[in-house]
């Protein structure tokens, strides 16, 4: 499968070097307004090709993504330290009205994946410029946040985060839903699981967790000014379940008819994705607080698009 990503720092570099350590694509072009590091970020991560998959990895200009697949769009400004993902929006909506028609014009039938924050808004942004069936215009979303949660849930209870599924849903952002209701290991739920082990999720450890995942960009930036790795894996593993079909479950944002009443806007919730891209949508099991907290995210999201016209 060939994937071309657009906007070529960090976060595009990274999901490129993911997609060929784990061989989850043929080909990657990569384009950048700034053609000469487009060219540097596919030497290097050429350089590493030895090391795992022959993929073929080449800068290259918005023609060169003709018959791709899928293209991530990465492009746009990202968060200074202190800084909401929210306030970056009218600055990456601009970008992506120049960047989508020259993608589309190379690529009509490609799947786009949108990794520029506010994702979720910028994923909205990204379905009405390319007039694209809602299911080929597939925001990132919660697909990061949820492998937090997992990963911390995991460290509390001592076990594989492959072994404890727990969902964040809406925004992937500030008014993110932490999914406590329906989170289980072993057929159990967390909270009962933790309290079997003699490691209880009492409202500290449930509130330290919350924070480490509402807030872990926050806390990254701060150390080194932005984030790459965790997204670059997340793109790559959604890129993955295009490539063979998977109809995996991933929390994934698209725009929604409705959620919790809430119509047409766009927000994670549990999809399953293949080759044609967002397959369909569960609707998730949630207890009374989390559906309220669904529904405030989805709120946020519509409002902000509608503050800049979408
Ligand atoms: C992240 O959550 C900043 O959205 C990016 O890592």
């Amino acid at each position: 499968m060939k994937v071309g990503v657009v906007g070529c720092g960090m976060v595009g570099s990274a999901a490129a070097y993911a997609l060929v350590m784990r061989g989850a694509a043929s080909e990657v072009v990569l384009v950048d307004l700034n053609h000469r590091m487009a060219e540097a970020q596919a030497q290097d991560i050429r350089h590493a090709t030895p090391f795992a998959y022959p993929v073929k990895v080449r800068a290259g200009g918005y023609d060169d993504l003709e018959n791709a697949a899928a293209v991530i769009l990465a492009a746009g400004a990202n968060q200074k330290p202190g800084e909401s993902r929210m306030e970056l929006l009218g600055r990456n909506a601009d970008v992506f009205a120049q960047i989508i028609p020259r993608v589309l014009g190379a690529a009509p039938g490609t799947i786009l994946l949108v990794a520029t924050n506010p994702v979720d808004v910028m994923t909205q942004v990204a379905t009405r410029l390319s007039g694209l069936a809602p299911g080929r215009v597939i925001g990132s979303g919660t697909v990061l946040d949820t492998a937090r949660f997992r990963g911390l849930l995991a460290w509390h209870l001592g076990l594989s985060s492959k072994s404890v599924h727990g969902y964040v849903l809406g925004e992937h952002g500030d008014s993110e839903v932490l999914c406590w209701s329906s989170s289980i290991a072993g057929s159990v739920r967390v909270e009962d699981l933790a309290e079997q082990m003699g490691r209880p999720l009492d409202d500290a450890a449930k509130a330290h967790i919350d924070e480490q995942v509402r807030r872990a960009a926050y806390h990254i930036i701060e150390g080194k000014g932005a984030t790459w790795y965790g997204i670059g894996g997340g793109l790559m593993r959604i890129c993955q379940a295009i490539a063979n079909d998977e109809h995996a479950v991933l929390t994934l944002s698209v725009v929604n008819d409705s959620i919790e009443g809430i119509p047409h806007v766009a927000a994670s919730l549990p999809r399953i994705i293949g080759r044609g891209g967002i397959l369909g949508t569960i609707m998730p099991d949630l207890a009374d607080a989390e559906h309220a907290a669904l529904k405030r995210s989805a709120q946020v999201l519509k409002q902000a698009a509608e503050e800049i016209g979408y």
